[in-house]
């Protein structure tokens, strides 16, 4: 841990732009709200390191993500605050086209026998692997050289079933799947993120309003929630923050692949029901873990990104 005794957390502008510059560490990066959040990090151009276990669903969210360009790109005259502020966009293939001849989808993942997948300041790497595999978190956090913010999205809905009927390897591997991602990951950002970095964990409505069947998960996700709040007084003293997003209903491959979900007008009709009339995108989402990854006042919390479904 990198203890700053004496000095408070560092000020700075609290606004999504203050992370251009930084290098976000997405687990679960290569699908729904964190890929998301590595658009919207892009836009502001910020570096992202992506980790995922299916290798060819990281490949192609890496491959997006290098064809994003910063919205504020530096110089432009567009965005007076970012003028000259952003080093990840100097960054080579960091432009819609450009560094990704010849640079098919796969390159610059771990696990492709290449030492070199960092290539200096590539603004997007993507890491294969198991979030809740330490050696992966670290390959991640190596490869990525210096992070500033992780992001855990990593996480579906294994482990559903009423409890008589699930066995103990079920609960157990739901633990394994959903609660130790979480204390794999903060054990590894806890030595490496710099004072006023930030971790931010994902969890869900459901928390609130548990339905029958749902007993492993819930539980789990439940313990993240107060992982985030005892890591955060645990981790203040070094001047990191934690906290977690408690997500509503958001349209993702993970709820289309509900029953009743799966296209766009059942989720049209679903999403109706609730208090805001459509369910949330992706990027609504993810904008709720930019905000706790720019402001650095902000700790221990849970914030929801729900369109009020809770309210009912
Ligand atoms: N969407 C919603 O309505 C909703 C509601 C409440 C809470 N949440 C929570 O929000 C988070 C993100 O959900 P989402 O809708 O964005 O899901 P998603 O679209 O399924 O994306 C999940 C991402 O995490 C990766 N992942 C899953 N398990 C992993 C593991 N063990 N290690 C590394 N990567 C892993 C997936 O890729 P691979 O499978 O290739 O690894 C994928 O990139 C989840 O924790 C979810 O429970 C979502």
């Amino acid at each position: 841990m990198v203890y700053s005794p004496g000095k408070p957390v560092p000020s700075r502008t609290p606004l999504p732009s203050a992370l251009a510059g930084s290098t976000a560490l997405l687990i679960g990066g290569s699908s729904g709200i964190g890929l998301a959040a590595g658009v919207l990090l892009r836009s502001v151009a910020a570096r992202v390191v992506l980790v995922g276990r299916d290798p060819a669903r990281l490949a192609a969210a890496v491959s997006q993500l290098r064809a994003e360009r910063p919205a504020m790109a530096a110089g432009d005259g567009s965005a007076p605050g970012l003028a000259g502020d952003g080093p990840a966009s100097n960054l080579p293939g960091d432009g819609p086209a450009s560094g990704l001849a010849g640079d098919g989808p796969a390159s610059g993942l771990a696990g492709d026998g290449s030492a070199s997948g960092l290539a200096g300041d590539e603004a997007v790497l993507g890491v294969v692997g198991d979030g809740g595999d330490e050696a992966t978190i670290a390959a991640a956090f190596e490869r990525a050289g210096h992070v500033d913010h992780v992001l855990v999205t990593a996480g579906g809905f294994s482990g559903a079933g009423p409890l008589t009927e699930l066995s103990a390897d079920d609960i157990r591997g739901t633990v394994d799947s959903r609660l130790w991602p979480a204390f794999a990951v903060a054990r590894a950002a806890a030595t490496r993120l710099p004072a006023g970095g930030s971790l931010t964990f994902s969890s869900g409505i459901l928390v609130l309003r548990p339905g029958p069947g749902m007993t492993a998960p819930l539980s789990l996700i439940g313990a993240v929630e107060t992982l985030t709040r005892a890591l955060a007084v645990e981790l203040a003293p070094a001047r990191l923050r934690v906290n977690a997003v408690r997500y509503g209903r958001i349209d993702t491959p993970l709820l289309r692949s509900l029953p009743g979900h799966g296209s766009d007008d059942e989720i049209a009709t679903a999403g109706a029901t609730t208090p805001l009339g459509r369910f949330g995108s992706a990027s609504e989402a993810a904008a709720g873990a930019l905000f706790l990854m720019a402001n650095n006042y902000v700790t221990g919390q849970i914030i929801t990104v729900d369109g009020g479904e809770t309210l009912n």
